[in-house]
């Protein structure tokens, strides 16, 4: 089953509940949530505020965070309790990922791990359990940019590993899907696609996953 994350970080954020409604209707099931601290990565995004209000806003949709933050371990609790239902932090980002994986799951959350484009994937091997993973098809930072092709090769491993552990876990991949690539991505074994331009960067973010979705079902 493929589930599309539309990415608000391309949403038009003066009109961001009409923009996620419309996602929501088209089929999406995850939202995607950017979270940015100019530190992990150049760009500054959103913070708790917003996930609050759109908690409040949304009570169905499972809310897909992503932190792009140094230190994500001192965030946890705070987006649990902002409605996050999968937080998902790079393995770049902390000395403790195991403990950070731990401390997330008490929240009674889903814990998920991000992957730089050129981050290997042998963190994984010594993982106990993860619900997701995320493989980034671009450099962090931006909505927008093209995905790198040598990432195939990638998904494909990811994919290998999380079934050869018997985990039941999401392949996420983020950054430069679209209709396009999106059916090549799903045979690399991804099943979670974070999409930003290809959902709000059109004039219905609703015909935007359906769009997707068909790809994926044709
Ligand atoms: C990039 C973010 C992505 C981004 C995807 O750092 O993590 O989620 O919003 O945007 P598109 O789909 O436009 O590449
Ligand atoms: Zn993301």
């Amino acid at each position: 089953m493929y589930i599309i994350s539309p990415s608000i970080l391309s949403a038009d954020f003066s009109n961001l509940q009409k923009d996620v409604k419309s996602a929501i209707e088209g089929g999406a099931r995850f939202l995607h949530i950017d979270v940015m601290d100019g530190r992990f990565v150049p760009n500054i995004t959103i913070g708790l505020p917003v996930v609050r209000s759109l908690r409040k806003a949304f009570s169905d949709i499972v809310f897909d965070t992503h932190l792009m933050i140094v230190e994500p371990e001192e965030y946890v609790k705070e987006f649990a309790e902002a409605g996050a239902d999968i937080i998902t932090f790079h393995v770049e980002a902390t000395p403790h990922i195991d403990r950070t994986i731990n401390f997330i799951k008490e929240q009674g959350i889903k814990a998920g791990i991000a992957f730089n484009p050129t981050t290997p994937l042998d963190y994984l091997e010594y993982i106990t359990s993860v619900d997701l993973v995320l493989i980034m098809t671009v450099n962090p930072g931006f909505g927008g940019q093209k995905f790198i092709p040598t990432m195939h090769e990638k998904i494909k491993r990811a994919r290998e590993i999380i079934d050869r552990k018997g985990w039941n876990a999401y392949l996420e991949v983020d950054g430069g899907i679209y209709a396009e690539n999106i059916q090549k991505v799903a045979m690399d074994g991804a099943n979670v696609f974070a999409a930003g331009n290809a959902v709000f960067g059109k004039e219905s973010p609703k015909e935007g996953v359906e769009e997707l979705l068909d790809k994926l079902n044709e």
